[in-house]
């Protein structure tokens, strides 16, 4: 009778024993898929980051086909100097670019900047009328574009709009994408949720202040 007890705990110990090995692997398996996605995140969202003010820090995320539409939509019948502020992988400055616009994209992310020049050379877009540049785009003046597309955050948009009203001409266009400008009275818009985009027109802009 001890004899069968003894064996039955011995198989109850083995059995979980199994249980936290198979758990500790489980554990040590998804902190190492996590550490990767955190890696590879990093290294495509993060570089140069260390050179802009923490409250003013965007990460990547690219936009979704909808919005590039709704960014195209308004847009048209417009033309000249355009300028994305944060271009990511270039996606809305090929889009613009093939609609006839001399597109600038600024991306302080080296990685996806070359990713982007690799596209234009692949597309074959000329360097006329694509150029991808390293600079902060805070530290840039604008008052060249007459028109500007940012998809960036709720945190900076209010700081953004303080930019364009100092920088930007009274013919220019702006297009927000995702997040408004906070007050700004909007010319028009397009889409909804996440891929909704709105246009500004500066003379607009100034003349509603
Ligand atoms: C939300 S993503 C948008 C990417 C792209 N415009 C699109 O629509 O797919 C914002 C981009 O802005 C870049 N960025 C953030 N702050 C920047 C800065 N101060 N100067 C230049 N690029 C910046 C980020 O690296 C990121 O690629």
């Amino acid at each position: 009778m001890e004899d069968s007890i003894d064996v039955t705990l011995q198989d109850k110990r083995s059995e979980l024993q199994a249980q936290q090995q198979a758990s500790t692997t489980l554990t040590a398996s998804s902190g190492a898929l996590l550490l990767g996605f955190y890696g590879l995140w990093t290294l495509f969202a993060q570089p140069g980051f260390r050179r802009v003010p923490v409250g003013l820090r965007v990460p990547y995320l690219p936009s979704s086909t909808a919005q590039t539409q709704n960014v195209m939509r308004l847009l048209r019948g417009r033309g000249g100097c355009l300028a994305d502020l944060g271009s990511g992988d270039g996606r809305l400055v090929f889009a613009a670019s093939s609609a006839g616009f001399r597109c600038t994209g600024f991306e302080i992310n080296s990685v996806l900047r070359t990713l982007s020049r690799a596209r234009a050379c692949w597309k074959g877009v000329p360097a006329s009328s694509v150029t991808f540049i390293s600079d902060d785009f805070w530290k840039v003046s604008l008052t060249n574009y007459s028109n500007v597309t940012a998809f960036l955050a709720p945190g900076v948009m209010e700081v953004l709009g303080e930019k364009f009203l100092k920088e930007l001409p009274d013919d220019a266009r702006v297009i927000a994408c995702r997040f408004p400008i906070p007050d700004w009275p909007c010319a028009a818009s397009e889409g909804h949720g996440l891929d909704q985009a709105w246009a500004y027109d500066m003379r607009s802009v100034r003349s509603a202040r």
